[in-house]
């Protein structure tokens, strides 16, 4: 039946994504065909510019950068702020960014003896309102890690790069052991990887807070939230990667996993879901600027 298969193959269906998910989906996901172990396959510059409030690198220098990171598109404009390699959009309720956004290139990635993220230390983002920023003391005894979402392996250009991913705004609680230290570290190491064959690696990660069904069959979203501050504690996580090909195309990836503990033998495919299934869920809309036709691939199939 198709609830037993749903239970087997995703651990997304049965943790509230389904409530967004559209018939289209369950589809192509769970239509006998598909394998799982086995895929075939502008204007707003002035608002990032007046957010930048954290480093005071030369601004032309900055702003050269964040407009190649945001090139294709910024996912939303709440709270928009600027990092010397990745750019953040800060949900001052949850107290955890609405996205981050990155452009990797091998570069950004390769192994830096003038970098350690040993030396970084976890940080209160100043630049945001005392009101709705996140402390160490939240995430203190909450049983859940200060989990990056741009990673900090994604910037080993400079060790000031670096410690900008430290920086609080850029945390969501995240289960340690089975997810952070785990699934989402293979999956952000998979995304690195990609840069050996793409050039140009377009990233956009956040949170999710999704629904689910409770007895009296009615949806609830319902989030723990950590410490002093209230820091949301999201069910989800997101990646939406989009890959350059040499030749003009794109090819892009979106995954949402279930802030939870997951096997490691569960394959990274298998948490693949429509990029329009997440931007329903967030709230945004991804790489907005390239029309959906210029994308050869989506999830690993022929557009
Ligand atoms: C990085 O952070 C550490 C710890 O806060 C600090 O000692 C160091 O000076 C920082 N380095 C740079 C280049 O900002």
């Amino acid at each position: 039946m198709a609830t037993q298969k749903l239970k087997s193959l995703a651990y997304i269906g049965t943790f509230g994504i389904s409530a967004f998910i559209t018939g289209t989906y369950f589809e192509r996901k769970f239509s006998p065909q598909h394998n799982l172990k086995n895929p075939q396959d502008s204007p707003i510059f002035s608002t990032v510019f007046a957010a930048t409030a954290v480093s005071p690198v030369p601004s032309e220098t900055n702003v050269g950068r964040i407009s190649q990171i945001m090139k294709y598109g910024f996912p939303g404009l709440d709270n928009v702020r600027s990092f010397d390699n990745f750019v953040l959009s800060y949900d001052k309720r949850n107290r955890v960014a609405h996205w981050v956004f990155e452009h990797i290139t091998p570069e950004c990635c390769k192994p830096n003896d003038q970098v350690d993220r040993a030396l970084s230390e976890f940080t209160p983002d100043e630049s945001i309102h005392p009101f709705f920023r996140s402390l160490n003391s939240d995430y203190y005894k909450s049983g859940y890690d200060r989990g990056h979402l741009a990673a900090a392996g994604n910037h080993r250009v400079t060790q000031k790069m670096v410690n900008q991913t430290f920086l609080l705004s850029n945390m969501a609680p995240q289960v340690g052991v089975g997810f952070n230290r785990d699934s989402w570290n293979r999956l952000e190491r998979y995304v690195r990887r990609l840069t050996r064959t793409f050039k140009n690696v377009y990233c956009c990660t956040g949170p999710l807070y999704l629904p689910r069904k409770e007895a009296n069959g009615k949806n609830y979203v319902k989030y723990e939230v950590i410490g002093a501050n209230h820091v949301a504690v999201p069910t989800h996580f997101f990646k939406v990667v989009v890959c350059e090909t040499k030749d003009g195309q794109f090819e892009m990836e979106s995954y949402v996993m279930p802030n939870q503990v997951i096997s490691d033998d569960t394959p990274l495919t298998s948490f693949m879901v429509p990029p329009e299934t997440i931007e329903r869920a967030a709230g945004l809309l991804f790489f907005d600027n390239i029309a959906r036709s210029k994308f050869s691939k989506i999830n690993h199939k022929k557009n």
